[in-house]
């Protein structure tokens, strides 16, 4: 299946605050280093930024915004805006001197650092740069980047971005840069965003809204994650017979594990009737830190497996 997320250039995670994020980032960076893909894994980060998690969740030097190798076929990167702003006027003005001098410029680095726009120029840009490095026969340093959005907000404001730029700015590098990052991030066959979502009624809810707005910005949806699904052991024989069981005792203790049970059945729906693409679930486990991101990645490598020798769709973990 050729537009399976493991086959796209860009992964970008998204969702709610707290919903898994970053532990799935890394996770999904894990499992494909460990298949042989070669991966970058990037996080977003704001300028001031402290110590990064997700670097310390894949036990990665974080070494600000350079790419640091992290174990076989897995570096990481944390993406700054200021990173791109270098970049890109060393790229666009003609001699590397004169954005040496741009940079020390106060007012230009205060221009650059005033509207969130220009930050988000600039974190696009760096991740454009980094996803067109090539060996020098021409394959791609970084075939798949995972990014970790840190809010949901980031994901629009990147796709909304080079539009609003491009208004202003129609041609010369700069516009032919936003052109390149909107044709990339709008590309189904390049980017695919994950939409990661806890298994209760309201973070679905939020989800799915969140799932029009990407489709409104023509970000493409690849995968929705349930995270942190509670361990089922019932087949649903057994869940009505152990429900009529407990009609007859009254109320019980296990009652409040069997509603949370039925709510994650719910939103297992909800979010496939809502957003008609595959769908992962993984577990909630008593792991925390990068031994969660390995378990979970073990979780992850059959869809990879799936990805890599298509005969259907996307396996669900
Ligand atoms: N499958 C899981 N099982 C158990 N704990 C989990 C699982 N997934 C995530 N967690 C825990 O949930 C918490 C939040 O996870 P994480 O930081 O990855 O979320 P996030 O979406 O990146 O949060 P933020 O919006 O703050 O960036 C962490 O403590 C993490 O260990
Ligand atoms: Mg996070």
């Amino acid at each position: 299946m050729l537009d399976s997320l493991w086959n796209k250039r860009a992964v970008l995670v998204s969702g709610k605050g707290g919903v898994g994020k970053t532990t799935l980032s890394a996770a999904m960076a894990v499992a494909a280093a460990r298949s042989g893909r070669p991966v970058l894994l990037a996080e977003l980060s704001p300028d001031e930024g402290g110590p990064s998690t997700l670097a310390g969740l894949v036990g990665a030097k974080d070494a600000g915004a350079k790419v640091v190798p992290v174990r076989q076929n897995l570096s990481f990167v944390r993406l700054s805006a200021a990173e791109g702003h270098r970049q890109f006027l060393e790229e666009t003005l003609p001699a590397k001197w004169l954005a040496e001098a741009a940079l020390r410029s106060r007012a230009l680095r205060r221009f650059l650092e005033a509207g969130p726009a220009l930050k988000e120029m600039g974190l696009l840009y760096q991740m454009l740069t980094l996803v067109r490095r090539t060996h020098p026969d021409g394959r791609p340093l970084y075939p798949l980047a995972v990014l970790d959005l840190p809010a949901t907000g980031h994901a629009m404001a990147l796709a909304t971005l080079p539009r609003s730029l491009l208004s202003l700015i129609p041609g010369g590098p700069i516009g032919r840069a936003m052109r390149e990052g909107l044709d990339l991030l709008q590309d189904p066959k390049r980017t695919g965003v994950v939409l990661t979502t806890l298994p209760e009624p309201l973070p679905v809810s939020e989800t799915l809204s969140l799932a029009k707005e990407l489709k409104d910005v023509g970000l493409p949806l690849s995968v929705a994650v349930l995270n942190r699904l509670p361990e089922d052991p019932f087949t649903p024989e057994s869940l009505a017979a152990l429900g009529r069981l407990l009609e007859t005792h009254g109320p019980h203790r296990g009652q409040r594990a069997l509603e949370r049970l039925e709510r994650a059945r719910e939103a297992r729906q909800r979010l496939q009737a809502g957003t008609a693409v595959p769908q992962w679930g993984l577990p909630d486990l008593a792991l925390t830190g990068p031994a969660l991101v390995e378990r979970l990645s073990e979780l992850l490598v059959p869809t990879l497996e799936e990805a890599a020798h298509p005969g259907g769709r996307e396996a669900t973990p």
